[in-house]
Order: structure tokens, then sequence, then C-alpha cells
């Protein structure tokens, strides 16, 4: 059955720009494994005649967007969102150790995936890298969230068999069995994908860092998450126990675990020569800028990942970041990019910031053509927004002279409310 929805429509082209039909109108049909799809896009006024038998909803005043793309969030610290600390590590031991602690108890794991998954679709993210913790009923609770909403979603059991407290330190060998397990019951089940999830290489071994990175091997298609060049501490943590590794990066590339798919949140302390090992592996960095400001990491380099060219997109690492909204993602990322002064003066412009979120992002995570956009042939996951929902927005959206000027209206005065419904490509 062919559905139509006529709105406005926010879409991109293969080099990240903006399209928008003021009057447009989306297609939507499920392909032969009844996954709904985007069959065409466009203005009404050329879409339409091509499509006389779809069912045809109209939405006036709303606009239709790509469901955003999260490179990086952890579901288990869905409780510690604005936790202070002074810097990372003392966050880690005093908050999130002790959090994800809880989650070797599978009734507390689904509690936490369903109030998760809640908010995703609550504020218009339709697809997430995320970490679980290093207890296999986290990831199980996640997938089966996952699998119930017909998201398409990864994650994986994070592994750290070392520098851990114990209810979160796994043991080596029996980490990397699980993780085949894992990878074997759930990669690539309907929408779903596994990341291979070493937490950071100073919580690892190297003989779990070996092993992490023989699986990535096995298993080509699969992700690779982990984190890198977050915060100062960190950084000279890990040259104190890597002191033969060039750098930090540098030892994620010594045991494989750098190439298409593999995804590291931060990615701020890097030099020239790990940007273009990022841009030479097809390795993606996972910018969040939330929680670079809430934990004083730093400030990511938007002009340099520019310059070198490498993979980036935008997260919210909650709960070190502080907002499941990526319009406070894109906010606070207009921010940093401000603070670098790395555009020619400017920051970053809106649509930019917009497809950072969607459709870059999915390119980032070789997703490209699949999630994050509306062409066709993308899966049908999609927000409905409503520019008018509160007084401001709706002030400031109608005052909007240029489509640069209506996306930030949304995006500086933009949150839940914004959000008027998420339709999710729903399988038959
Ligand atoms: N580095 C290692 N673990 C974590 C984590 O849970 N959050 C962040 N932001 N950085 C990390
Ligand atoms: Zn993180």
């Amino acid at each position: 059955m062919k559905k139509a929805y006529r709105a406005s429509l926010l879409r991109f082209d293969d080099a990240g720009l903006p399209v928008f039909d003021e009057d447009g109108l989306l297609v939507v049909a499920p392909d032969s494994a009844g996954r709904q799809r985007v069959l065409d896009a466009g203005s009404h006024a050329a879409v339409s005649p091509r499509h006389p038998d779809a069912e045809v909803t109209h939405l006036p005043g709303r606009i239709l967007a790509p469901g955003f793309v999260d490179m990086h969030i952890h579901f288990p610290q869905t409780d510690i969102i604005g936790s202070p600390a002074p810097g990372l590590l003392p966050w880690l031991e005093n908050y999130t150790f002790p959090a994800e602690a809880r989650f070797a108890d599978p009734a507390h794991s689904n509690e936490v995936a369903d109030v998760f998954f809640d908010e995703l679709l609550r504020n218009g993210v339709t697809t997430a890298l995320a970490f679980a913790t290093s207890h296999v009923a986290s990831v199980d609770a996640f997938f089966e969230g996952a699998q119930r909403r017909n998201l398409r979603m990864i994650s994986g059991k994070v592994l750290q068999d070392r520098n851990s407290p114990d209810g979160v330190r796994d043991e080596t060998e029996q980490s990397l069995i699980d993780s085949e397990a894992l990878i074997r019951k759930w990669h690539d089940t309907g929408r779903l994908g596994y990341a291979i999830t070493p937490r950071f290489a100073p919580a690892s071994t190297d003989a779990q860092m070996r092993g992490a990175g023989e699986l990535a091997a096995k298993y080509a298609d699969t992700w690779i998450q982990s984190h890198v060049a977050e915060n100062r501490d960190e950084v000279a943590w890990v040259r104190e126990l890597y002191p033969q590794a060039r750098s930090y990066l540098d030892v994620y590339a010594g045991f494989g675990l750098m190439r298409e798919r593999a995804v590291y949140a931060h990615c701020i302390y890097l030099d020239d020569t790990d940007r273009a090992l990022l841009r030479d592996t097809k390795t993606a960095a996972a910018v969040s800028p939330t929680s670079n400001l809430f934990l004083g990491s730093g400030f990511f380099d938007f002009g340099a990942a520019d310059r070198v060219g490498y993979r980036y997109g935008l997260a919210s690492d909650v709960g070190g970041g502080t907002s499941f909204s990526p319009f406070h993602t894109m906010m606070a990322a207009y921010y940093v990019g401000r603070e670098g002064q790395t555009k020619a003066g400017l920051s970053i412009a809106p649509s930019e910031l917009w497809w950072r979120h969607t459709g870059g992002a999915a390119r980032a995570l070789g997703l490209d053509g699949v999630v994050g956009n509306l062409q066709a042939g993308c899966e049908a996951d999609f927000l409905v927004l409503n520019p008018a929902a509160t007084p401001l927005l709706a002030r400031k959206t109608k005052l909007a002279n240029t489509l640069e000027e209506m996306l930030f209206a949304m995006i500086v005065l933009g949150d839940d409310r914004l959000v008027e419904r998420t339709v999710i490509s729903q399988a038959l």
C-alpha cells in the first residue's frame, strides 16, 4: 500500500546540501521484505501526478524531516545525566561505574531500555550507535527493546577487563566469547547491528584489545565503537600505559580497530597524523559537544576535521552529554564551532549542523542511503515537525526569510516539543 504525506519536506543531496520543498510530497511503500521505504519525494506538483493511487495525508504547516541519527550514546547512563564532576575520570568512578553495575540485573536493564527508547523517539532520534554495559543482560535488553519498536539500532557489550571496579569489570576470555555469541545472536537480524565495544584503551588489557581486533576482522560488517582523546588526564594515562604507541589513536590502530564502521567518540586531542589515519582507514568520529562542555573535556576542532577530510557526525553522548535532543546537540556544536572560529570567522551553517546529525551521521556509520535522509530508497523513518510548537518558535519561524534562518530558529529554540510525531518504517 502506497502512502503519501503532503507537507514541507527537508532532504539532503549527495553533497549534504539541503533540499527543501515548501509544498512537498513524501511517498512511502513497503519493499519486498515488507519494510517501508521512500518511493518518491519532491515538490507536490512534480511528485503527485506520478502516484494517483497513493493515499494522501495532508499535514498543513508541518515539516517532514529525516529521523535524527545519534552516533554515540550510552543507554545505561540515562539516569546519570547531569551528574557533576571535575572531569571525565572522577565522573566515571563516582557515577558511571556504580550506575552501570546495576545492569547485571535483566529487570533493571529492561526498565531503563524502555525509558531510553521512549526518550529517543520523543526527541526524534530514530537510529543510534549505543553503548550497553559489560553485562550480556544489558545488550539483550537493548536489542529486544529496539526490535519491539522496529528501530534501526546498533549496540554491543562493553569490554573492560582492567582498571575497572568490581561489578563492571569483565573477564578477558569470557568477554570475547560473550561478544561473539551476541554477534551471532543479534547482528544483522532485522534492523539491528552489533558493535564491538572496547570501552577505551585504559580499561582493556592487550589480550582483550587483540581479541576485539580479531572479532572485528572476522565479522567485517559489524561496527566498532570506543572513546579516544577526550580529556587531558585520560590522554596522559594512555601515554603511560602504552609508551610505545605514537598516539592514543594509534593504540587502536595497532590492534586492528580502525576500519570502515569504526566510530570513536570525542577525538579532541588529535594531531594531523591521527586525522589522516582516520581519513585513510575510513574510521569516523562521533562529535559530542554537550558532553565535552559539561565534563570540561575540550573543544572538537571542526576546521581541522574538514581540512584533513575525515568522516564525522554529531552525538549526544548521554549521560556525559546533557540532552537527548538533537536540537540541543546541534546548538552546542554551533557554540563549539564558534569557539574554534574555524570557518572563516563564522561557525557551522544550520543546514550543515542538521546534515551532521542525519544524513552525514548515517554516512559516517556506513548507512548512507539507508537512514538519515528522505531520498528514494531510504528506509522511511521520518519526523513530523511543528514549527509553531511554542509561541516563540511560531514567531521566529514565520519571520525567517531563508531556509538557513528557519533551520537556525528550530535549532536555537527547538526541543522535543518541536517533534510532533516520529514515524518508524514498519515491517509488515
Ligand atoms: N570514556 C570511557 N568511558 C566513558 C564513558 O562512559 N563516557 C565518556 N564520555 N567517556 C568515556
Ligand atoms: Zn561515551
